[in-house]
C-alpha cells in the first residue's frame, strides 16, 4: 500500500515535471520579445500636442527584439478601438507571434477620465478587460499599465489627479489575472522626489505638464524598462540596461 502510494506520488511528480518543461514553455524562452504599445498621448511618439514614454522605452530594446509605438493623441479605450488603432495593434501581434514572444502594453485613463469623453469607470474597466482578452486570444501577453503621472504640484506636493482610472486599472488587472505595471506609482515617486522645477524640464513645451519631450521620454522609458525587467526575468536579454540612469531614478535625483 505504502509503496503503491509512493509510486503514485512519483509519477505525479514526473508528470508535473514534464508539464513544467513542456515544448511551449521552453519555446517561450528561446524567442525574442516584441512590444506593441497601445495607449494615449502619454505613450505616443513626440509630436505637436503629444509625446510619452513609448519611444524612450523602445530605444532600450536589444535586437532582434523590437516594437512599435501605437499611442494615439487624445485616445480613450473607446476611440482607440473605434478609430482602428486597436485593429492595427492586433495585426502587428498576429504577424509577430510565430517568431516572437509578443507583449502588448495597454495604458489609458488620461482621456477616459475627462467627463466630456463619457467613459464612466465601469465602462473603462470593461473596455480594459476586453483589450486584455483580445491579446490573450492571439497567444500574446497583455501588460496593463497605470497612467503616467501628470507633473502638477500643489506647493511641494505632487497632485494625484488620476486616482480613479489608476484604481480601476489595478482592479481589472487583479480580476483578470493580468500583469500590472504600476507606472503611476513609479512615476509619482520619481516626480515627487525631484520636485516641480526639475519635473518641468521634461515638459513637451513650457506649461504642458502631461506630455514629455525627448529627454523625458528617455527617462520615463527607463522607468518602464526597469519595471518590466523587475516583473519578468525572461525579458533580461531583450531590454538593455543603463545602471547610471536607473540609479539616479532610484535615488530620486533629477536625471
Ligand atoms: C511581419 O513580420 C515579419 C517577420 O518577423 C517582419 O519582417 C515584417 O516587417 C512584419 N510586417 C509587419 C507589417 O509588421
Ligand atoms: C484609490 O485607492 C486608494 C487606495 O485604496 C484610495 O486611498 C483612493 O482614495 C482611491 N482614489 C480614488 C479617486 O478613488
Ligand atoms: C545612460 O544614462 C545617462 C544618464 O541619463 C546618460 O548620460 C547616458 O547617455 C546613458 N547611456 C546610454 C548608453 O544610453
Amino acid at each position: 500500500m505504502a509503496s503503491r502510494t509512493l509510486q503514485w506520488i512519483s509519477s505525479a511528480l514526473l508528470l508535473a515535471h514534464l508539464g513544467a518543461s513542456s515544448p511551449t514553455s521552453k519555446h517561450k524562452d528561446d524567442k525574442p520579445a516584441a512590444f506593441f504599445l497601445a495607449g494615449d498621448s502619454t505613450t505616443a511618439v513626440q509630436s505637436t500636442g503629444g509625446g510619452g514614454w513609448g519611444n524612450g522605452f523602445l530605444a532600450t530594446l536589444q535586437s532582434p527584439a523590437y516594437g512599435a509605438n501605437k499611442g494615439h493623441n487624445g485616445a480613450t479605450t473607446v476611440s482607440f478601438v473605434k478609430g482602428g488603432d486597436w485593429a492595427t495593434v492586433l495585426n502587428l501581434v498576429k504577424n509577430a507571434t510565430d517568431a516572437y514572444n509578443v507583449y502588448v502594453t495597454i495604458q489609458f485613463g488620461h482621456n477616459d477620465q475627462k467627463p466630456g469623453n463619457n467613459v464612466p469607470i465601469p465602462q473603462f474597466k470593461t473596455n480594459l478587460a476586453t483589450l486584455t482578452s483580445d491579446v490573450q486570444e492571439l497567444g500574446a501577453t497583455p501588460l496593463l499599465f497605470t497612467s503616467l503621472t501628470r507633473r502638477k504640484f500643489d506647493g511641494t506636493q505632487l497632485i494625484q489627479d488620476l486616482g480613479d482610472v489608476v484604481n480601476a486599472t489595478r482592479k481589472v488587472a487583479a480580476e483578470s489575472n493580468v500583469k500590472l505595471i504600476d507606472l503611476n506609482a513609479a512615476s509619482r515617486k520619481y516626480v515627487q522626489a525631484i520636485g516641480s522645477a526639475d519635473a518641468d524640464k521634461y515638459n513637451l513645451v513650457a506649461g504642458d505638464r502631461t506630455h514629455l519631450n525627448a529627454h523625458g521620454s528617455e527617462v520615463f522609458g527607463r522607468i518602464v524598462a526597469d519595471l518590466l525587467l523587475e516583473s519578468d526575468e525572461s525579458l533580461g536579454p531583450w531590454i538593455g540596461r543603463n545602471a547610471t540612469l536607473s540609479h539616479l531614478i532610484e535615488e530620486g535625483v533629477y536625471a
